[in-house]
């Protein structure tokens, strides 16, 4: 992974490791965890470069996955996650942040 100190870089993420009700999805949540766990680190260790790295919750989201009960629009996921995206730009942070700009704790 290359970067420099103007790159962002944005990850869809899932509370996957917290409420595990039934046990079900247990692969998909577990590449979740790794990928909270590697955009933590990488962070860590590239923070000092100026990098932005944003951990982002679509929401509950009409596509395939989310099936057509999902309460949120496709439409209003992206451009929500669009605009907060471009809000943390360049920020040089570290977030958890849902698809209407919430910053959530982690
Ligand atoms: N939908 C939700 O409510 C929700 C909630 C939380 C997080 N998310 C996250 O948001 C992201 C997108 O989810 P989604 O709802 O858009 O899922 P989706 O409707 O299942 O779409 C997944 C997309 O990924 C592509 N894909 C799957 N495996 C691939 C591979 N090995 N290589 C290249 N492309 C691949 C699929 O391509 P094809 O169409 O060609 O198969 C499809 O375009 C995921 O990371 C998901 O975990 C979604």
């Amino acid at each position: 992974m290359r970067h420099n100190s103007h790159d962002d870089i944005a990850h869809g993420k899932y509370d996957a490791g917290i409420d595990v009700d039934d046990g079900s999805w247990e692969v998909y949540r577990a590449s979740k965890a790794a990928l909270n766990m590697l955009a933590r680190c990488f962070y860590e260790r590239h923070k000092e470069e100026g990098c932005t790295i944003l951990l982002m919750h679509p929401g509950w989201v009409k596509t395939d996955m989310g099936g057509e009960n999902a309460p949120v629009d496709l439409e209003a996921s992206v451009d929500g996650l669009y605009g907060t995206l471009a809000k943390w730009h360049g920020s040089g942070k570290h977030a958890f942040l849902d698809y209407q700009g919430n910053e959530l704790p982690w």
